[in-house]
């Protein structure tokens, strides 16, 4: 009787909760949703010398934030930290870092601390892909998706975390792909790595949000493919219908959806149906469910 009561209490709490939450999305798609201020916050941005980080960081520029660059690359960081300070950066950091290694991590992160302050804005960006067939992907490109594309994320929300909590302020984004919701073919590395990046940040995000509500925030990035040089020479089979993103759409909507706070991110809107259509069955025998299949084929 009592557990009755209490799966009657959770169902009707879930369905209030699904009521409320439907009706907030369809009010903010007709009334703006409020832009937090993040002039004085730090932003630290990983793998901003090029595509999305180098965005990332000239729209930061613009806010009054100061901005702390790291990416291996450190000629085309130094570009981004010149292009930074040009729209208005005036407090613009850049280093050298390999996001995938740890005491690396750890050590930029003291220094950081030192030279620049506490960071309150942490973008996950760095990643790196092999698209190739499974069995030609060398073993150490798989070692090495991992690394820089999840397991950099624990080593960066380890170092800056601490602060944010003490201060009871601060944001996690991870740029995470539609590729860690959906795979597709010749991108087995690339697709486990950025599931797993999806996995720890809903976790942190359940972690931090729920249970111990603190003013930590998240916002989870998933685009579709971006014509950032990153995946050169992929093309979609029917471009019209989901034509390769520009990276400066895509930049935007991250920036306006870190400023509004928002959880999720899918770039863009047409993907959300391809995460629902990913539900419907789908078996070996292609013939037996060729309609399901030829939609995903579609897609990717
Ligand atoms: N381009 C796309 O189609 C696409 C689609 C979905 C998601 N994403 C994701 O968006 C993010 C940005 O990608 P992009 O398209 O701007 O690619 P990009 O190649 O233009 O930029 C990636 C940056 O990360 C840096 N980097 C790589 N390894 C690093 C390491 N170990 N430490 C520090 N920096 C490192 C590179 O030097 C580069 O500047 C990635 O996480 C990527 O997986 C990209």
């Amino acid at each position: 009787m009592h557990f009755n009561m209490n799966v009657m209490m959770d169902t009707a709490i879930f369905l209030g909760k699904f009521l409320y939450y439907f009706l907030e999305s369809v009010a903010f798609k007709i009334i703006p949703r409020r832009k937090k201020d993040v002039a004085g916050d730090i932003v630290l941005i990983t793998g901003a010398g090029s595509g999305l980080g180098r965005h990332l960081a000239i729209h930061f520029a613009c806010t009054g934030a100061t901005l702390v660059l790291w990416d291996i690359n450190q000629e085309s960081n130094m570009e981004t930290c010149r292009l930074a300070k040009e729209k208005g950066g005036v407090k613009v950091f850049a280093y050298k870092c390999d996001c995938s290694n740890r005491q690396e991590v750890y050590r930029l992160a003291d220094q950081v601390r030192k030279e620049v302050g506490d960071v309150s804005i942490l973008i996950n960006n760095a990643g790196i892909v092999t698209g190739k067939p499974f069995l030609d992907i060398p073993d150490h490109m798989v070692e090495r998706s991992f690394h820089v594309n999840v397991i950099s994320h624990f080593w960066t929300c380890k170092a800056f975390l601490p602060a944010m909590l003490q201060a009871n302020h601060g944001h996690l984004v991870f740029i995470s792909s539609i590729a860690g919701m959906v795979a597709t073919g010749k991108l087995s590395a690339y697709s486990a790595s950025k599931f797993a990046s999806f996995g720890f940040a809903e976790s942190l995000f359940l972690e931090f949000t729920l249970s111990y509500k603190t003013k930590i925030k998240s916002t989870i990035v998933c685009p579709y493919f971006i014509k950032t040089g990153m995946f050169e020479g992929c093309t979609t089979k029917y471009s019209f219908l989901l034509p390769l993103l520009e990276q400066e759409y895509v930049a935007q909507k991250i920036f306006n959806a870190i400023l509004e706070e928002q959880v999720y991110l899918l770039i863009p809107k047409f993907t959300y149906f391809a995460v629902i259509l990913k539900q419907t069955h789908f078996s070996n025998d292609e013939r037996k469910n060729f309609n399901s299949a030829r939609t995903r084929f579609l897609l990717f």
